[in-house]
């Protein structure tokens, strides 16, 4: 299986999903087996010879279902190449320069040994429709901030450098 890449994510909202579909589809551009999966319905990574794990910040933390996948598959995890993303600000910081992983994700991803962490942009959109969305949309902050050239390119960055590894050569 090789150049196998699991694109895992975990979404409140849905736009996670997308941002985990445009890193899909530049891996496979690229020459590389990938999909997306929601954590949640990722039995085992064993399949896989790298992984991209993202999920949407929630008060600093990662959703559920991505905490439940690290602690799940931690051993596997830090055995393979594994990139990171959060995808979180409702403002233009996270395409201005780099944000670090909260204090919780730094917590959490310790010890994987992933080769980096990348924040995205996050987008609500009006009719998002979970409490908290409707609490933050009254304060007056929907919008979508995801910048698609930037995971795009990022997504390139991953794909170069596991196609350079001689385990994933074409
Ligand atoms: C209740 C709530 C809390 C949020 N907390 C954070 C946060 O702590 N940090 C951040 O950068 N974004 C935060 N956001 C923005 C979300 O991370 C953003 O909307 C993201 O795109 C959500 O991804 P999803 O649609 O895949 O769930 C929050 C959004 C909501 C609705």
């Amino acid at each position: 299986m090789r150049g196998r890449v699991l694109v895992v994510y975990a979404t409140g909202n849905g736009s996670t999903a997308q941002i985990a579909g445009a890193i899909a589809d530049v891996l496979r551009t690229a020459g590389l087996e990938a999909e997306p999966r929601l954590a949640r319905f990722v039995a085992s990574v064993a399949p896989y010879d790298a992984v991209v794990l993202g999920s949407g910040l929630y008060a600093g933390h990662w959703q559920r279902d991505a905490r439940r996948f690290v602690r799940r598959h931690r051993h596997q995890l830090a055995d393979r190449p594994l990139w990171l993303f959060s995808s979180g600000p409702l403002d233009t910081t996270a395409s201005q320069g780099d944000i670090p992983p909260t204090p919780a994700v730094l917590r959490l991803v310790q010890g994987l040994g992933a080769r980096e962490h990348v924040t995205f942009g996050g987008c609500l959109r009006q009719d998002a429709s979970s409490r908290g969305a409707r609490m933050l949309l009254r304060s007056g902050r929907p919008g979508d901030f995801r910048d698609f050239p930037v995971i795009e390119a990022w997504a390139a960055r991953v794909a170069a450098q596991l196609l350079a590894e001689p385990e994933h050569a074409q």
